[in-house]
């Protein structure tokens, strides 16, 4: 009976060991999950390495728009910004995707659009009623969105993507997580430099995106880049990861 019950905890604590050192353990399974979490999933081998076979020309941005402002820009917002109408209550909310969809490869969001919020228990809707060639339309959209090379529609609400508003919510979630000492005025200057020069340095080489590995193998080659260049330094890099690390399970990250 006794060795029945050490069995039983031995088993429970290797389980949550294993949880926890696996970090790309796509469901975390809590409602207030930072997107940071969802963004360093392991892509399921069904969709991993997935690219966009179709060019971002007028045709597809033009079927890429009208199938955004119908299916998405409830949630989204008209310019992508996760501030449409029918999201704001939601929790966790609407991803800025004109934002995120210039770091993020066509393998994580074709997934992403395709099953929806369902291994994260989110509220994202899945789109596979959408066939292939609209889902991978709207990712040619929601970048175009975020590179400004299209005027978002007026149909739904919502601002036009901004890199200065969404700079502005990072401040803020910054002072927030100073203000909880989860970390310290210093370190979030640190992350906000080390920040700038990885959006800077995606920015210059919009090839990066698409390079290849997971969004945590990325970055991390673009901050050895980053420190190899002089441009931070390693300590710098260091910092920004840990604090990465901390923010993530703080729920304080979008
Ligand atoms: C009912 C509201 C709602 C609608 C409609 C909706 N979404 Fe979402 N979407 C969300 C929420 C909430 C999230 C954040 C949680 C998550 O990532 O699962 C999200 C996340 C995403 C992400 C992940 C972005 C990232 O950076 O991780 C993508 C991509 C996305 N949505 C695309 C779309 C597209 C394309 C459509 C339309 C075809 C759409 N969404 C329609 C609510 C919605």
């Amino acid at each position: 009976m006794k060795q029945t019950l050490l069995v039983a905890v031995l088993a429970l604590l290797l389980t949550a060991c294993g949880a926890q050192g696996n970090e790309t353990r796509p469901d975390m399974g809590m409602n207030n999950d930072g997107m940071m979490l969802r963004h360093h999933a392991e892509i399921p081998a069904e969709y991993a390495g997935l690219k966009n076979p179709i060019p971002a020309d007028d045709e597809s941005l033009e079927r890429g728009a009208a199938l955004y402002t119908t299916n998405c820009a409830s949630c989204h917002g008209d310019g992508g910004m996760g501030d449409g109408p029918a999201g704001s209550a939601l929790v966790p909310a609407p991803a800025p995707v004109a934002h995120t969809s210039q770091m993020m490869a066509d393998d994580y969001l074709f997934w992403r659009i395709s099953e929806g919020g369902a291994p994260f228990a989110t509220s994202m809707p899945a789109w596979k009623v959408l066939d292939e060639q609209s889902r991978w339309d709207i990712v040619n959209y929601m970048r175009a969105l975020g590179a400004g090379t299209v005027h978002p529609a007026n149909g739904m609400g919502g601002e036009a993507y901004d890199p200065a508003v969404q700079a502005a919510h990072q401040d803020e979630m910054l002072a927030k997580a100073v203000e909880q000492e989860v970390i310290t005025q210093e370190e979030a200057d640190t992350f906000r430099l080390a920040h700038d020069a990885l959006e800077q340095y995606r920015n210059e080489h919009p090839e990066i995106t698409n390079s290849g590995g997971n969004a945590t193998e990325r970055e991390a080659a673009i901050l050895s880049t980053l420190v190899d260049e002089a441009i931070i330094t390693q300590t710098q890099a260091d910092i920004f990861q840990d604090i990465h690390e901390r923010l993530g399970p703080s729920g304080l990250m979008p």
